[in-house]
Formats: structure tokens, sequence, C-alpha cells
């Protein structure tokens, strides 16, 4: 997630603004800026790397003068982490600055628009279009021109805006991505988030979805589209800045649970177009995956439960073979591999040695290389041919949330997008999929308002020994993921088992007591899993089952029933492993366990 500051008052805007940064820092960026406007003038500092960058190109700041700007952190999601992609972006004349945190979606069609009107870009930015629209609508009053070009934006944004058309005030609107307005004594300040201005007022309006901001000095207007006043209750936080960088949750992985939503529509937006898949990221023709024999998917931990689902999605839609690895058992494994073979790469981190190594040996035998990546710019999506990044935004805490979410939703467009070319689905079909999908993250969001209850319940099992999560299908990489949150989070043993192959053995250690956490939400083995609940309920065990609402037959056989929103099948996996990420958060957390930072465990295993 890339960081907004701006400052507008009596001292020196700068170092204002670098300090700013520097509080926005723990959201990770790969690259700062920042726009300042003296007597009129616009002046601009831009750098790649970290904010130290900044400071020495500025001289702390000093070597800018002037009363107002802008700044920002960059985490680059449109284009490598470069200078010229680097924030503020502005129009071609110079006269208007933007810094954006967000994703517009459309931005493709609006850089077509203002090209064809004779505009040149400079970036590979979504961004880019802003400053530009700015400058072409421009008709002498800016609130009016920033309220016109943002009613052309789809997507999410948090925007900074300023101009030398009007240098005493800075423009601010939010859409999807936070925003604040700090209130100081003969300054204000826009930021992405609290932490970032804490340290000089405590004082701040959260802008809410549609809300602007005109921020002079000395006065804040907050308005709507249309320039109507809105009254704004003064919020005093009472946060510390440690606190604050964590939204005021207690750990980061609570916080990026409940980003999962949010996560989810930045990294599926850009690839709809209306209910139509667009992967406009893959460089091979559709007929090399109308052609496809074969696909691997190759990964660790969490990136390899999700490719288990991505096997289940893809053959279940694609109808084509796929086979899932263990990076360092796929290594060693001597695998058949012909020339053209598609390898999809599964990592959050793009640092993951295993795996890493993995895509080299599959690139020697003439595989193509499709990674599923959080970390633009990352050693493994440098080293693939396509890459289809998640937008899940720096994910902090070591046990994966929104990153393992999103790349569960690339599987799911990309299942789409090869059911289409490879002729399995009809376009009504595709249609109906991808209108069930646009619904899963405002079904995870209404899962998620109130998760009081799962509280509870890891309250009451925050001592159990050990757990068993079964399922059959989707149902059983879900279970897996479910396992290993516990396990690394928790330090309690648990394992995940294939319901139907408890009785092969494992069911011997089902006695009195033993906790089952059961998934059930493939409709055509329902009842078979319903089967594997009697089997170890008739030997002790406890159940807590996770169906899909409306399901309540299962609560004559569980102890509890977990209702997830009802879906497609295909699509259950992205809601049923919600409450297992929460059982296990709570379970940790009321252990008394450092939830984000786990015994033995970093968040980018670099070794081998
Ligand atoms: C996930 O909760 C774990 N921390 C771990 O299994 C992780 O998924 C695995 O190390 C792979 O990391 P990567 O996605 O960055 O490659």
């Amino acid at each position: 997630m890339c960081g907004i500051i701006g400052y507008i008052g009596d001292r020196q805007a700068a170092p204002i603004i670098l300090s700013g940064l520097r509080k926005l820092e723990y959201r990770g960026y790969d690259s700062a800026g920042m726009a300042v406007i003296c007597d009129g003038k616009m002046q601009s500092e831009k750098t790649v790397g970290k904010l130290v960058e900044l400071e020495n190109a500025t001289d702390e700041g000093t070597k800018i003068q002037g009363k107002m700007g802008i700044g920002h952190t960059r985490w680059a999601t449109h284009g490598a982490p470069t200078v010229q992609n680097s924030h503020p972006h502005f129009s071609q004349d110079g006269k208007f600055a933007v810094v954006h945190n967000g994703i517009i979606e459309n931005y493709l069609e609006l850089r077509k628009m203002l090209t064809e009107a004779g505009f040149t870009f400079v970036s590979d930015t979504d961004t880019e279009v802003v400053p530009q629209l700015l400058q072409h609508f421009y008709n002498g009053d800016m609130f009016e021109t920033v309220s016109k070009v943002v009613g052309m934006l789809r997507g999410a944004y948090a925007l900074g805006i300023i101009s030398t058309h009007d240098p005493d005030r800075i423009y601010a609107v939010r859409k999807g991505s936070p925003l604040i307005v700090g209130l100081g004594d003969g300054a204000n300040f826009i930021a992405s988030d609290i932490p970032a201005i804490l340290s000089r007022t405590r004082r701040v309006y959260l802008l809410e979805e549609g809300e602007f901001a005109i921020l002079s000095k000395d006065k804040v207007d907050i308005v709507d589209a249309d320039k109507k006043v809105i009254h704004k209750q003064v919020y005093e936080v009472d946060w510390d800045v440690d606190a604050a960088q964590k939204d005021g949750y207690e750990y980061y992985m609570l916080k990026e649970i409940m980003e999962q939503p949010r996560a989810m529509k930045d990294t599926m937006g850009p690839r709809l177009n209306g209910n139509d898949v667009v992967m406009s990221e893959l460089s091979m023709p559709e007929s090399y995956y109308k052609n496809l024999s074969k696909i691997f998917i190759v990964a660790c931990g969490s990136a390899y439960h999700v490719g288990l689902v991505g096997k289940y999605v893809l053959e279940d839609l694609a109808r084509v073979p796929v086979e899932v690895d263990l990076a360092s058992e796929f290594r060693y494994r001597n695998p058949i591999i012909q020339p053209g073979d598609l390898v999809i790469i599964i990592s959050q981190s793009g640092e993951t040695l295993d795996t890493l190594e993995a895509l080299r040996d599959a690139k020697k035998q003439g595989a193509r290389i499709l990674s599923i990546v959080n970390v633009k710019g990352s050693s493994i999506a440098r080293e693939s041919d396509d890459v289809l990044y998640t937008h899940a935004g720096p994910e902090i805490a070591v046990a994966t949330t929104k990153a393992y979410s999103t790349q569960m939703d690339i599987l799911f467009l990309l299942g789409l997008y090869l059911a289409r070319v490879r002729g399995q689905i009809t376009s009504a079909q595709e249609q109906e999929l991808v209108e069930e999908l646009k619904t899963i993250p405002d079904k995870v969001q209404a899962f998620l308002k109130d998760v009081s209850g799962l509280e509870k319940l890891a309250k009451q099992h925050k001592s159990v020994r050990d757990v068993f999560f079964i399922g059959r299908g989707i149902d059983y990489a879900i279970a897996l993921e479910g396992s290993l949150k516990l396990k690394e989070i928790s330090y309690i043993h648990s394992e995940a088992y294939a319901a139907g192959e408890l009785k092969h053995g494992t069911i011997s250690l089902i006695e009195d007591g033993t906790l089952v956490i059961a998934l059930a939400t493939q409709q055509k083995l329902f009842e078979k899993t319903l089967s594997n609940i009697k089997e170890v309920k008739s030997r002790g065990a406890t159940v807590i089952a996770v169906v899909m609402e409306g399901h309540t037959e299962v609560e004559k056989e569980a102890d509890v029933t977990i209702y997830i929103p009802k879906t497609m099948e295909v699509f259950a996996g992205a809601l049923e492993v919600i409450p297992l990420q929460v059982l296990a958060y709570y379970i940790s957390y009321h252990k008394g366990l450092d939830v984000d930072k786990p015994r033995n465990l970093a968040k980018s295993v670099t070794v081998e």
C-alpha cells in the first residue's frame, strides 16, 4: 500500500513531508517522492529505494523551499519501481501534481483518450492519468475540475492534489483507500493514515467514501462532489504510534485478515471488464493456452495450499491436467516437463529460495513460467516469463492471510480465462461465474463484521493439544491451510486429512475430546463428509463444522456449526478459509503468543 502525506502551513513543507513519510515506512514501499509549490513554482524530487535516498537528494528537505506540498511512498502495482513511476505524477504542463494510493481500474481507456488528445506519458502507472486529466479539463475552477476528473475514475483511490493554479490549497479525496485530514495550529495535513501526522496533531477528520477535503493553512472544508459542505466530527486520536500503524488492531495479522475484502477487490478489479475476465498480463497468445497439455503448480507452505485449490479449480473449469508440487520436492524428483509446459509459481514474497530454484530448474527444461507474486520486482517475478501480481499490499504478519486469499482469486480468474479459451464454458456460463466471483469480497466483509463468536470458540479450545482438520475436494485443500495457520501461530499440533482417508489408519487417533474441524462446503461431497463427521463423533471427537448457510442438518451431528455465506462451490475456498484464519488468530492471541512473529519462523524463507 502506498503512503500519502500533504502539508500546508507556516513552515517549510519538505522536512515535514519527509518526517511524515518516515512514519509511513512500515507500510512497505520501493520508491518515494515529493512536490512543493513555492512562489507559484512547482518543485519536486523523486527517488527509488529507501527514504534515505530522498532525504539525501533533498538535503533533508532544505533544498526544496515552499510551505505547501505533497509526498508519497510507493508500493508498486502498475509499473516497476523506477523514478518515472514513483509519485508524485505531473501533468504535461507541470501545473498539477498528484499522489495516489489504490488502483484506477479504467486507466487504460483514460490513457488512450488522453493520448488521442495529444498527451504523452512518462510512466507506466495508472496514476499518471489523473494529473493529465486535470490539465485536460481545467476550467479555471480548481474544485470543479477535481470533482469532474474524480467522477471519471473507476477503482479504489485516495488522492492528494496540488496545482500552481491554486497554490494556497491542497485538494484530497478518498474512494476505497483510506485518507485522513490532520488539523494543526496554523497548518493542516492529509495522510494515508494516522501515524504519518501523529507527532503534529491528534485531531483528525476520517474521510468517508466520496468525501473531498479542501485544505488551506488555516481552514479545512469537507465537501461532497457538488461542493456541498459535510459537517464532520473531529476524531481525537488516543493511540500511540505503534498501535496507529496497526490501525488500532493489536496485531498486523488481524488487520490483514480484515483487509482481505479490499485486497481481493484490488486484485480482481483490474482483471475484470464487466463480467469478462481480462488477462492482459499474459504474453502468450490464446492458442498457447488452448493447446496446453499440462500445468504444474509449484510453491511452498500456504502458497502450496492455494496451489491445491488451483488444481481443483483449473481442472474442473478448464479441463487441463494440473500437477501440484512442493517446491522443495519438485526440484529433486526429476519431473517430466515437456518444452512449453506451463509452470505456475506462487509466492507472496517472490524470494522463497526453494520456489525460486524450482523455477530455474523448470526453465532449464523449457517450461514457460507464469508466477503469482505479491512483491513487485522480486526475484521470482523478474525470472518469470509472465507475472500476475496480487495487489494485497505489504503483508507484515509472518502468517499469510490476504496474500493467500488474493492468490486464490487470481487462480479463480485464471481458471475462468482458460475455461473460456479452451471452449470449456460458454460466454453465458463465464458471465454467471464472474457475477458470483465479484460477490465474494463483500461476502467475506459480511462474515468478518462480527467475529466475537469465533473469538469465544477460540478461547474455549486454546489449550487443546491435537486438532484434525478434515475435508474432501476443495475442502481438503482448505483444511491443509487451516491446519498450517493453527500450527504456525499457536504451536498446537494439528493435521489436515482428506476426510475419506481417515478410515485408512489415522482414525485410530480419535478419542474422547479430540477436536476435529470438519469442512463441508462441496455439495456433491456433503453427505460423505457428514458420514465422516458421524464416524469421528462416534469415537468421542468434538466436532466444529464449517458449512454454507442453510445446511442446518449438520447441527444434529456437530458440536458447533460455523456458517459461511452461500456461494458456488468452486469459489467456496475463499470463504471457508476465513473462519480458520480467525480461529487460529484468537487461539494464538489468547495463549498470549506473539501472533505476528511466531517462534522459529521468517516472513520469507530465503534458505534451502
Ligand atoms: C504462511 O502462513 C507461512 N508463513 C509460509 O508457509 C509461507 O506461505 C511459505 O514460506 C511461502 O512463502 P512465499 O509465499 O513468500 O513464497
